[in-house]
């Protein structure tokens, strides 16, 4: 059975990936673990050389899939070289060490979101330190001579309370203690459930498939529509709901607006379809 390390693994992502690929040969790793019975699970600082050196002379994988990094998307602005240290140096230390099969998780923010939805081979723009560092990584990924997967994803989300950044979670929290929240109406995505794309991973594997994909929801919607589908699917009063535009809000960090990432190369490589949204959260919910 190959041997999978999986960094990143306690974060949001991370946490479906573990559970589907439970049954595989998997270490967990994180800055901050959370053990568990099912898989092993061991402390790993990306940032720190000589921690990934140790972790994989111990452990010597056959693949990575490597989700670590630092997604506070106003953070990484406020602290770029935080930011450089995890998104890339983390990335570089993970390829310095490594000769098997290596699967990036990336973003749709290393495009500009000017004419979004996006194929693979659009050309990239970020406009961000998050979305830069992430398309550094990228490159090097790409530069280096080992096998590797690029699997850009959008709006990654589940009901977790193991991250701080599941935009369920706030929603569905906020409205339960009826609170009023406003959401933009004016970035546009394809959001992508946790759990589905774990399982388009799992495929990636299996089919042993490489270079560049885009993977998302079946369905392109702004965040306050996707916002309103949470609500109404957790029985939740959607009418606390305020529409807000993105340049009110005066984030630190600028955002992709016109964004989404089109599925129709992995699809046929994959021979999957991508899952509509209403029914992610459907099952996302039969699953709490
Ligand atoms: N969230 C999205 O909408 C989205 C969209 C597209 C692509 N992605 C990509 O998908 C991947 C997973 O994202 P996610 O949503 O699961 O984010 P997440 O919940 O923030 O998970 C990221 C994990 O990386 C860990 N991490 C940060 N710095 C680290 C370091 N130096 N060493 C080891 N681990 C470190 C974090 O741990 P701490 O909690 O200790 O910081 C966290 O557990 C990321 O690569 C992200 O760029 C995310």
């Amino acid at each position: 059975m190959k041997k999978i390390l999986i960094t990143g693994a306690f974060g949001q992502l991370g946490t479906s990936l573990c559970e589907v690929l439970s049954n595989e040969s998997i270490l967990a790793t994180g800055r901050v673990i959370i053990t568990t019975e099912k898989y092993r699970c061991i402390e790993l600082d990306i940032a720190n050389q000589k921690n990934v050196e140790d972790v994989f002379r111990d452990y010597k994988p056959d693949i990575i899939i490597h989700l670590a990094a630092m997604t506070d998307v106003d953070g990484c602005e406020k602290k770029p070289e935080i930011a450089f240290d995890v998104n890339v140096k983390g990335t570089e230390n993970l390829l310095a060490n490594f000769n098997g099969k290596f699967i990036y998780i990336s973003t749709d923010y290393v495009f500009d979101g000017e004419k979004g939805p996006y194929f693979e081979d659009d050309k990239v723009n970020p406009i961000s330190v998050y979305g830069k560092t992430k398309l550094y990584g990228e490159n090097m990924v790409q530069q280096s001579d080992i096998d590797w997967v690029i699997l850009r994803s959008n709006i990654i989300f589940s009901y977790n309370d193991r991250t701080k950044a599941s935009f369920v979670n706030w929603v569905v929290d906020s409205l339960k203690k009826r609170q009023m929240i406003t959401v933009v109406n004016d970035q546009w995505n394809n959001p992508t459930w946790t759990n589905d794309l774990a399982k388009v991973i799992s495929i990636i594997i299996e089919k042993n498939v490489g270079g560049l994909y885009h993977y998302g929801g079946g369905d392109f919607l702004n965040r306050l529509e996707f916002a309103k589908m949470i609500a109404s699917t957790f029985g939740l009063d959607g009418t606390l709901i305020k529409p807000i535009t993105t340049p009110e809000l005066n984030w630190f960090a600028r955002r992709p607006l016109k964004s989404g990432l089109y599925t129709n190369k992995i699809e046929l490589d994959l021979g999957i379809e991508a899952l509509p949204i209403q029914k992610a959260l459907d099952e996302m919910v039969s699953l709490l």
